[in-house]
């Protein structure tokens, strides 16, 4: 009903809304005044976690690619070795796994069935299970050791939105809690980072309250096949989630590439007028990735590409190449998927609206899959 829609025509859009409110709700509680983390519902011991080799998380779409981006944290942090597989290949390839390792599940509804089967097989091997989770007992919770929930509240829409900024922060809670229980040299680091994610919220916010040039740049778009995302480091599984949510809502041909691997082959798909979205990383810190994106956006431009840049608020250097420009916030590196994602999750609804598409429920999609 209208009423649950709480205003908005649809879930989705109510569920965009709530971010700035979810992000907070997954933090609140867990750092105390003093800056520490205090994960008490991580039923795994610090002795257990000190001993930790390996981090694997497994998950399947939206929540795989939080998983994506939560590597670059955990390796950056802990220094121990993630990988990020799908949960429906893990169990197949008979994946390498003893209780040094320790397997984050992350999944919304916690009942999703391929992720399931890849945590029981996680645990037959002796792997430690963490799940990252947003539905109070649900399976995957229940039949992991230890549950982190992320406090995003019942997502309804099909496509996951607010779920999918709760698991990276729930993620970097991990990875900075590893961090602090390990000891590393990124203390002061861990610090300013808590610091920074406690800020998120309002910066989500900020970016929700400038979407309205997204939206009808959107439109515009309506009548098109195609749309390619192109992103580095973190900003790569931003492309990844912001394809994947153009496929499920606009029902278009949309995909996500590493901007480095353009030269190795998707830049023979560059053509008069095919709309390019650009996910830039911060021109701060890492000023190597980002001359090179600056030299990807010219290059896909050159070719007739329109490009669509995603890029920090004082970043001049792109305003060159942009055809269109939307502006993030300046977040610290790691942190930036979570303001550079909502202008995706903002695209892409307003695209499936465009099209006349039902947003709440696409086709051939159900929101929790129970089958494998
Ligand atoms: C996201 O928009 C999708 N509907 C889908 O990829 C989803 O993220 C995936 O099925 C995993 O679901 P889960 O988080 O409930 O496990």
């Amino acid at each position: 009903s209208a009423a649950e829609k709480g205003g908005y025509d649809y879930f989705m859009l109510k569920e965009i809304a709530e971010q700035p409110k979810a992000v907070a709700d997954t933090l609140l509680g867990r750092i105390d005044a003093s800056g520490s983390l205090t994960l008490d519902e991580v039923r795994i011991s610090p002795r257990v976690l000190r001993e930790v080799d390996k981090v694997v998380v497994v998950a399947c779409g939206t929540a795989f690619h939080a998983g994506l981006i939560a590597k670059y944290a955990i390796e950056h942090w802990t220094r121990i070795p993630c990988e990020v597989e799908l949960a429906s290949e893990f169990r197949y390839r008979d994946p390498i796994l003893d209780a040094q390792t320790l397997v984050i599940a992350i999944s919304q509804s916690g009942e999703t069935m391929d992720t399931l089967m890849a945590l029981r097989h996680a645990r037959e091997q002796g792997a430690r299970v963490l799940a990252v989770c947003n539905t109070n007992g649900s399976t995957i919770p229940r039949e992991s050791d230890a549950v982190l929930y992320t406090h995003a509240g019942p997502e309804v829409a099909v496509a996951s939105t607010k779920a999918f900024l709760t698991q990276l922060v729930a993620c970097y809670l991990v990875a900075l809690y590893l961090g602090q229980v390990r000891g590393t040299k990124w203390g002061d680091e861990i610090q300013a980072v808590v610091r920074d994610l406690s800020r998120i919220s309002y910066e989500v916010e900020r970016v929700l309250a400038t979407m309205e040039p997204v939206r009808a740049l959107a439109r515009s778009l309506a009548a098109k096949n195609t749309v390619l995302f192109l992103g580095r480091h973190v900003g790569y599984p931003v492309a990844l989630e912001g394809a994947l949510k153009l496929k499920e809502l606009a029902y278009m041909h949309a995909e996500g590439f590493a901007a480095g691997e353009l030269k190795h082959g998707p830049i023979a798909l560059i053509e008069e007028d095919l709309p390019v979205v650009v996910v830039v990383p911060s021109p701060k810190g890492r000023s190597v990735l980002h001359d090179k994106i600056v030299s990807n956006i010219q290059e896909i431009r050159a070719r007739g590409a329109r490009t669509v840049v995603i890029a920090e608020e004082g970043d001049e250097a792109v305003v060159p190449y942009a055809d269109h420009l939307i502006r993030i916030p300046a977040t610290p590196v790691l942190l930036q998927p979570l303001v550079a994602t909502v202008p995706l999750q903002v695209f892409a609804c307003e695209l499936a609206t465009a099209r006349g598409n039902e947003v709440d429920q696409p086709r051939n999609l159900a929101k929790s899959v129970t089958v494998e």
